[in-house]
């Protein structure tokens, strides 16, 4: 239903995105994850025709965005990353509007409108100024004119960002019945976002795509380690660093500024056999301690693996 081949987008000498492929089967909800400037916005501006790809290209339902940018948008839902609202027309004024655009006309229109904002729970505000609604509504008001004209596709860019939890578990919630029987693609730099509404999830960092995964395979291998932070008072570093590798349990030792980090493999806890080093080498342990795994730290774990997997080829 998208299909993407080779995009590339350079803004001036900057490449946003580099020679992105990928797809999204009918039906299907693709999550679209990566931290901020990896290029997300970026790739689904190209998608809904807003601008044109420097290099490759993309077709919606088989049409190509730039070159049947008509028929491809027809058949698109986009929910922007800021909403641009008019904010001094009520919910259902923007709604119309919105769907006057698509070139939807009367008969019908009118009835259309009412449909999809019982649809998302905004009837009974049907009335009020968008101006006065709360982010969570107005996202809620910014799915309804997404899928006034019935499209087949849904792509909706990071459309939980901002929102209260009751508001994230609301939208999410709406996002997954307005997906039902479409095909959605939605971008998000929360993990646990694309694991609850996604079938499979495409990776993307500094604008490629740096794995696709379904949301058990990429818990299980995020799973797959686990890492402390350890800091020693009377020795350096690189010394510690020296003495913990080949500890039980420990994969891979990185001394740091302050300390050093340990990459543990999560079938044995390596505490255990670090404190005894400890202890025999007589040192002042200042402090161990679990480290999470940020975002940035899956995405260089991710490529880094990805980078060695190719090695090893
Ligand atoms: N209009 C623009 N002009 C120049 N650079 C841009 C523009 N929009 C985005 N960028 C740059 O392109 C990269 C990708 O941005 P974007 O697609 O917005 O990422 P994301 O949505 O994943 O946060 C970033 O490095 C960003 O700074
Ligand atoms: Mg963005």
């Amino acid at each position: 239903m998208i299909q993407v081949e080779g995009l590339t987008k350079y803004y001036g000498p900057h490449k946003a995105i580099d020679s992105l492929s990928f797809h999204a089967d009918a039906g299907e909800i693709v999550g679209f994850l990566g931290p901020n400037g990896a290029g997300k916005t970026t790739t689904m501006r190209i998608l809904t025709g807003y601008m044109p790809p420097s290099e490759g290209r993309a077709t919606i339902a088989g049409f190509d965005v730039f070159e049947q940018s008509l028929e491809a948008r027809g058949r698109i839902g986009y929910l922007p990353e800021t909403v641009p609202l008019y904010k001094e027309l009520t919910v259902w004024q923007y709604v119309d509007y919105m769907a006057a655009l698509r070139g939807m006309g009367n008969p019908g229109r009118a009835e259309r409108v009412d449909e999809v904002l019982d649809r998302v729970g905004m009837l009974d505000r049907a009335d009020s100024l968008i101006d006065s609604l709360s982010k969570g509504m107005r996202q809620r008001v910014g799915l309804a004119q997404a899928i006034v004209h019935k499209p087949d596709v849904l792509i909706l860019d990071e459309p939980t960002i901002g929102l209260d939890p009751r508001q994230v578990r609301e939208v999410r919630e709406l996002i997954r019945e307005v997906g039902e029987h479409r095909t959605v693609l939605l971008s998000t730099h929360i993990l646990s976002e694309v694991s609850q509404l996604c079938s499979r999830i495409l990776i993307i960092n500094n604008g490629q795509i740096v794995a696709e995964d379904s949301p058990a395979t990429l818990s299980n291998r995020l799973q797959d380690t686990t890492r402390y932070f350890l800091h020693i008072g009377n020795a350096t570093p690189k010394e510690v660093a020296k003495a913990i590798r080949g500890v039980a349990g420990v994969s891979e030792v990185y001394p740091t500024e302050e300390g050093v980090e340990i990459v543990a493999d999560s079938q044995i806890d390596p505490r255990p056999a670090v404190t005894a080093t400890i202890v025999q080498k007589s040192w002042d342990l200042l402090e161990l301690r679990h480290v999470d795994m940020s975002l940035e730290d899956i995405f260089l774990q991710l490529t880094t693996d990805e980078a060695v997997a190719e090695e090893e080829d």
